[in-house]
């Protein structure tokens, strides 16, 4: 077992011994937020209020949960009903505050957040202060004016694009990078890799090839397989290949961060991208934008769709230079309207890796890692169905346990071969639950062949 596990499992059994123990309760749910276990916090903390009734403390916690999750309606949800009475709760008006700015409401935002630090100061929170532009330090609380907050709208905006201080790195929003790692650093992919060189690469390093057939770029890529197995990772390696700029955006923070207003926010990321090329604009999730919405987003789903189609098809500004990549664990949701020619007109399956590309994987993981000659045949054999992200987490836990070993005897080892199999106990493949759904898509739904990949890859066909 890890530090880390160790830890929690410790602090787990404080908890379950003194359950109205709530700042300890409140500790152990804040160290797995900050570890981005956020589904553990969720169902620990389900349990805690079946348990214990519906508390405030826990239900504010609760919200903190899903707002860290980014499950923002939820915390929404929560929030609103907490800050409905008369003596509405500072803390969970500060997490209002918190997604009243998320949503883009910076005036909102400002006024909650004076009415929790009025009800109770030690609410005050100096991060979220300097995000809104407030002095926290002087305390200078007065009811007359707004103008006493001084906001300059210009920052604000610019600082909520950048903000992103609670999600999980699939949805790094719109932050511009320069990715480092290139096509070799990613295990095997090699026909996934062949498409992006054709599709994305050429048109760029041999633009006057292109224009002298009279060909024109266009178009995007639009990854699909199980969670995993490289899709973010080759997207952002396409970006290195090119020594272009990377922008990442997963659509459902698009719609949670700006419900109401993201059509414009969604232009804005585009332009950035323009203004940025080359520049890969990689879509994450793209299913959430396609998808039948059952919530509250859904009236405004169908326009974000239409602005997002419009803005690919680049009518009024240009996209040369502008190379879209979008992924997908479920393509099964995306509106077929983003297939069309000049969007997402090449759909690539990516599975898990082969028998070679985890050989690659593995060696790839285990670059700079002190090891003994490794067997990485044998590992790779027993490894069929295992993603390149299981592979990741078999080689940190080999990693882990021989770390841990070299403590206890007091001399570092290499690793081998047999700890490398040791793990393979603990840690399963992931791939196979997608591959159950993937199946009855494949199988019923499957125009045009689109998804004969999957067929032929569990041999149906
Ligand atoms: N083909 C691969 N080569 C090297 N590493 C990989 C490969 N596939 C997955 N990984 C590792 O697994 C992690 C998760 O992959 P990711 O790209 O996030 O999967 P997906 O987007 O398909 O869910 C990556 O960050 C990378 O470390
Ligand atoms: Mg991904």
């Amino acid at each position: 077992m890890s530090e880390i596990e160790f830890t929690l499992k410790a602090l787990r059994e404080a908890v379950e011994l003194t359950p109205n123990n709530f700042p300890l309760t409140q500790h152990y749910v804040r160290t797995l937020l900050d570890l981005t276990r956020y589904e553990e916090a969720e169902s620990f903390l389900k349990i805690q209020l079946d348990a214990l009734g519906q508390s405030i403390q826990l239900q504010v916690l609760m919200a903190e949960v899903f707002y860290r999750a980014g499950k923002n309606s939820h915390a929404l949800a929560i929030v609103e009903t907490l800050i409905a009475s008369d003596a509405p709760d500072p803390s969970a008006l500060l997490l209002h505050a918190k997604l009243d700015f998320r949503m883009g409401n910076v005036q909102q935002a400002v006024q909650r957040y004076k009415q929790a630090i009025e009800i109770d100061d030690t609410v005050t929170d100096d991060e979220f202060s300097s995000l809104l532009g407030i002095r926290t330090e002087e305390k200078e609380w007065s009811d007359d004016e707004e103008d006493d907050y001084d906001i300059d709208d210009e920052i604000i905006e610019g600082r909520i694009r950048i903000q992103n201080d609670d999600a999980d790195d699939s949805g790094s929003m719109g932050k511009l990078e320069k990715p480092k790692i290139k096509f070799d650093q990613v295990g095997g992919m090699e026909s996934v890799k062949e498409q992006i060189r054709v599709k994305i690469i050429y048109p760029i390093t041999h633009a006057e090839m292109f224009a002298a057939y009279g060909k024109q770029a266009g178009g995007g890529i639009l990854l699909y397989g199980p969670p995993g197995c490289g899709k973010t990772f080759i997207a952002r390696a396409t970006a290195g290949e090119v020594n272009a700029n990377f922008l990442s955006i997963g659509i459902n923070d698009v719609l949670d961060m700006w419900m109401g207003n993201s059509e414009r926010n969604l232009h804005d990321l585009f332009e950035q991208a323009r203004k940025n090329r080359p520049c890969v604009l990689f879509f994450d999730e793209v299913d959430a934008l396609g998808a039948s919405r059952s919530d509250m987003r859904q009236n405004s789903g169908r326009h974000l769709v239409n602005q997002f189609l419009s803005e690919m098809d680049g009518i009024d500004l240009s996209n040369e230079g502008v190379l879209i990549l979008g992924a997908t664990n479920a393509p099964w949701h995306v509106d077929s309207a983003f297939r069309r020619p000049g969007r997402f007109d090449r759909v690539l399956f990516v599975p898990p890796p082969d028998q070679i590309a985890r050989e690659e994987v593995l060696q790839l993981k285990l670059d700079g890692k002190p090891v003994e000659r490794i067997d990485y045949k044998k590992v790779s054999a027993k490894t069929h169905d295992y993603s390149g992200a299981d592979l990741g987490a078999v080689v940190d836990a080999a990693i882990e346990a021989k770390l841990h070993e070299a403590i206890r005897t007091g001399t570092p080892s290499p690793l081998t071969t047999k700890d490398l199999l040791a793990v393979l106990k603990h840690i399963k493949p992931t791939t196979k639950e997608w591959f159950a759904t993937a199946r009855n898509h494949a199988l019923y739904s499957n125009q045009g062949g689109i998804y004969d990949d999957i067929l032929s890859y569990l041999k149906i066909k």
